[in-house]
């Protein structure tokens, strides 16, 4: 049997060690001067005015009034947890990033599970996308494995993502619906974007009503690239599996339970974690050669697709256990900051146009959400490796850097990094060439048959539940069209689906079939078979 290095999972723990706080002593102001009342404020006389000299009560109330940061733009509300990642056994054939090459490695991680659409103080149990984020602080810096519980995404190019957004979020006029996929805005960009079909047959099942986090897989969606020591690049596709089984609420159950207890995906995460039930989920990868890049009958680089698992057979790589609670969830499962870009040396980027706007947003939205350009020096967000660069400055800096010289290159010495050496980040060599143009390859052009698959996928009482969900959610739309381009759409995947939602929302059922591309079985499919049990 292997022997761990358990002081590799407990590196972060003992990072924060030195960091923790506990509010012990006597009562004082930021600045460490004691206080003797602060139920009083300091007023001429008994009854008179407040007067502007109290420090005390400036500083108690100007921080109170500044305790909110903005929330997320999307993912708002999350629940986080601290654990450790191990791998089974070494993937250094594929890969040079050292977590995933040697089984006596554990890595500390923290997840955060998330709620796309929702505001911050929303309810859990909404019919929405799940965030599955890893952040695993390895000994040669931060990787973030940023998913979500459903293998494809809404769109193929991130340059449709703040509209997509726009109308997944509440209606700007008067902010309704809160955290709903039942409104027009949502099925007007759907009908008028069928690429978004693949995804909303999944948004449409039980599996966008996770019973718990314990009980949901993630998925990194995009194709990402491992690189080896020697430079050879392999596609591949991350997913997790929870070792309790993947399981589903049904559309009742989630409904009661927004109203009587909100927090009931946040409270089970807590709980069991508290308890010692500590969650389990297994790493998985589809490993594909670069030179079987074009042999699918899909573009690898479109994240509206899945890689079939009667294609490609997922190889599991690894375990990670949540085994600790947060201390302090502003402090760390709000202040934690994911990216795409957070990449070690061994995972790389593909030209997914999805992934390269993620690549760009998230940093991005961060430097706003966390109030500058130093957040990374926030403890949840540290490294456990040293960091070391000629970074300078900015507001929130927590660290005094010595030293006279801060440039590279510098003769002078005087506190400046050298450049690493073999250890270094060293980016994939991907032959690239074209013209510059605003078009997408026609490989991406279709928009249907993974849709029609999944749905042939399902046993029949699931089908039932696709079609209860659409009825309920597009049923809602104020406008017929929006309803009858939706309808429209869903006849391209499968009529008698079409069929059945039109007959319950007052749109006149499609007359012939339209569907163009016919779906094998898939096995990798099937399995979502699974996700009301
Ligand atoms: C959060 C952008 C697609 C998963 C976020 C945030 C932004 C963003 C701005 C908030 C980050 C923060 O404030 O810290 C985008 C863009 C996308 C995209 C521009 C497409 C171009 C996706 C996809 C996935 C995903 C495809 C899943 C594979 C997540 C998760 C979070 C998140 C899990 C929450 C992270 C956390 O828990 O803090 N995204 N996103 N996003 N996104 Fe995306």
């Amino acid at each position: 049997m292997t022997e761990f290095r358990d002081h590799d999972a407990d590196a972060k723990d003992r990072q924060l060690d030195g960091v923790r706080t506990d509010s012990r002593g006597d009562l004082t102001t930021d600045n460490g001067v004691l206080i003797d009342d602060t139920d009083n404020s300091l007023g001429v006389g008994e009854r008179g005015p407040t007067l502007l000299e109290d420090f005390h009560f400036r500083e108690k109330m100007t921080r109170f009034d500044h305790e909110r940061i903005p929330e997320r733009v999307v993912h708002a509300r999350g629940a986080g947890a601290y654990g450790y990642f191990q791998p089974y056994a070494s993937l250094s054939r594929h890969t040079r990033a050292h977590f995933l090459s040697d089984p006596a490695v554990r890595t500390p991680v923290f997840v955060r599970f998330s709620t796309v659409a929702g505001s911050r103080g929303s309810a859990d149990t909404v019919r929405d996308v799940r965030g599955f984020a890893t952040k695993f602080y390895t000994q040669e810096g931060n990787y973030d494995l940023v998913g979500n519980n459903i293998p494809v995404f809404f769109i193929q190019d991130g340059i449709k993502f703040p509209d997509f957004v726009h109308a997944v979020k509440p209606e700007p006029h008067n902010e309704i619906p809160q955290a709903q996929s039942a409104h027009d805005t949502l099925w007007d960009f759907v009908g008028l974007q069928p690429e978004t079909m693949h995804m909303m047959m999944w948004m449409m099942s039980d599996r966008s009503i996770p019973r718990s986090y314990r009980t949901m897989q993630g998925f990194g969606v995009h194709t990402f690239r491992l690189v080896n020591d020697r430079g050879e690049g392999t596609f591949v596709k991350f997913h997790w599996r929870p070792v309790l089984g993947t399981h589903s609420l049904v559309w009742d159950e989630a409904q009661k339970i927004q109203g009587k207890d909100p927090d009931f995906n946040r409270r089970d995460l807590w709980d069991a974690i508290a308890q010692g039930r500590y969650p389990e989920y297994e790493l998985g990868v589809q490993l594909v050669p670069e030179s079987d890049e074009h042999k699918f009958d899909f573009d690898l680089l479109d994240a509206t697709k899945l890689l079939p698992e009667e294609e490609v057979a997922v190889t599991p790589v690894g375990r990670m256990v949540l085994n600790r609670n947060p201390d302090n969830y502003f402090a760390e499962t709000e202040q934690i900051a994911f990216h795409t870009a957070n990449v070690v040396p061994g995972i790389d980027f593909t030209n997914d146009p999805l992934l390269q706007a993620r690549n760009f947003s998230y940093l991005d939205t961060q430097l706003t959400r966390l109030g500058g350009p130093n957040f990374q020096q926030i403890p949840v967000n540290r490294p456990v490796n040293e960091v070391s660069n000629n970074q300078r400055d900015g507001s929130g800096q927590q660290l005094v850097h010595r030293g006279h010289t801060s440039y590279h290159p510098n003769s002078l010495g005087g506190g400046c990094p050298a450049l690493a050496d073999a250890n270094a980040y060293r980016h994939y060599q991907e032959r690239v060439d074209g013209v510059k143009i605003r078009k997408r390859s026609d490989s991406f052009q279709d928009h249907y048959s993974q849709a029609t698959l999944f749905y042939n996928s399902l046993a029949d009482w699931e089908r039932a539940h696709v079609v209860a969900a659409f009825r309920f959610e597009l049923g809602k739309c104020e406008d017929l069209r929006v309803r009858e381009r939706v309808v429209e759409n869903l006849n391209r995947v499968d009529h008698g689906l079409a069929v059945q939602v039109a007959s319950g929302i007052g749109v006149a059922p499609p007359a012939t079939a339209q569907v163009t591309n016919h779906g094998r079985r898939s096995p990798a499919l099937s399995q979502a078979g699974q996700a009301a049990d």
